[in-house]
């Protein structure tokens, strides 16, 4: 499939998505976002691709937020809209993604940015990346989920501090509060990025997908993420995937999830 803001190809089961508008610091604007909602969805669909890495076009910025130049004389309405929308066309999407998806943080990760990167399951950061939510220093507040997800994973004091001070902090930064998984220098993140897929890819995907499932319902309001665990358990026995995982421990060899 043929974008214009992003750049996709698959390599190894890896679906890149590379969002490819460098001289915006590739700033999300609406065609963007409905062309990561087509490429992430295709995705989920596609027997070829077993998981995804986001990256950011350049070696400046991952993301550098929203199109500000896009919402800038947007009514009330047409705000909670474009948050609506973005959160259930791509920020909820990618994180219900039934395969992996990795953020490989290039640069400035700000605002829908660094929400973006929140919603994959994964983060990687260069050392020189800067992430931040600065919606506060044009009179918002972060719209496609920063404010949960954020505070799941530093808690709600670091969170408040980021929303409230506006600041950037470094990869390394972002690392020690467990904001990024890893930090590594800038020319090592794709093959840091690759090297946690390619494990992950070499697991089971029906139980990958089934972890994501459980794990991200303990998150949803009204849902009881303990309950949510023990009926993704009990359907992973019976699956084809448990008998080949089971069947080549018990043989000593390595399993073949990807068996005909
Ligand atoms: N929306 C729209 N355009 C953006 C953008 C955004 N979020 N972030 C950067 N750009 C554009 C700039 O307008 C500029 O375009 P131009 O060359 O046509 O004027 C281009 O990208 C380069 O950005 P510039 O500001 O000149 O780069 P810089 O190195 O001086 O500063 C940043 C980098 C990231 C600090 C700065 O661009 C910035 O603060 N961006 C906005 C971040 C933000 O508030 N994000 C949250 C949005 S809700």
């Amino acid at each position: 499939m043929n974008y214009e803001n992003l750049i996709a190809g698959t390599r190894n089961r890896i679906l890149y998505l590379t969002i490819n508008r460098e001289s915006k610091l590739n700033a999300l604007n609406k065609a963007t976002l409905e062309e990561l909602h087509q490429a992430v969805s295709g995705a989920a669909e596609d027997p070829g691709t077993g998981g995804i890495i986001i990256t950011g076009s350049g070696q400046k910025a991952f993301v550098a937020g929203a199109d500000i130049s896009e919402f800038s004389s947007f009514s009330p309405e047409q705000g909670r809209q474009l948050a609506e929308e973005g959160h259930s066309r791509v920020f909820d999407l990618i994180q219900n993604c039934p395969k992996p998806v990795i953020a490989a943080i290039n640069g400035f990760a700000l605002g829908g940015g660094l929400e973006l990167a929140l919603a994959c399951h994964i983060r990687v950061a260069a050392e020189h990346a800067k992430l931040g939510l600065p919606e506060v220093t044009l009179g918002l507040i972060p719209g496609y989920g920063g404010t949960q997800r954020l505070a799941q994973l530093v808690g709600r004091g670091k969170a408040l501090e980021m929303i409230l001070t506006a600041d950037m902090i470094s990869g390394a930064e972002a690392h020690a509060f467990g904001l990024v998984n890893h930090v590594v220098p800038g020319d090592e993140l794709m093959t840091k990025a690759e090297e946690i897929m390619t494990r992950i890819l070499s697991r089971s995907p029906m139980a990958v997908a089934s972890a994501i499932r459980a794990l991200n319902a303990g998150y949803e309001a009204g849902v009881n993420g303990y309950e949510a665990e023990i009926r993704e358990f009990g359907n992973c026995f019976g699956t084809a995937d448990f008998s080949e995982g089971v069947s080549a421990f018990l043989e000593k060899r390595k399993p073949d999830f990807l068996r005909k």
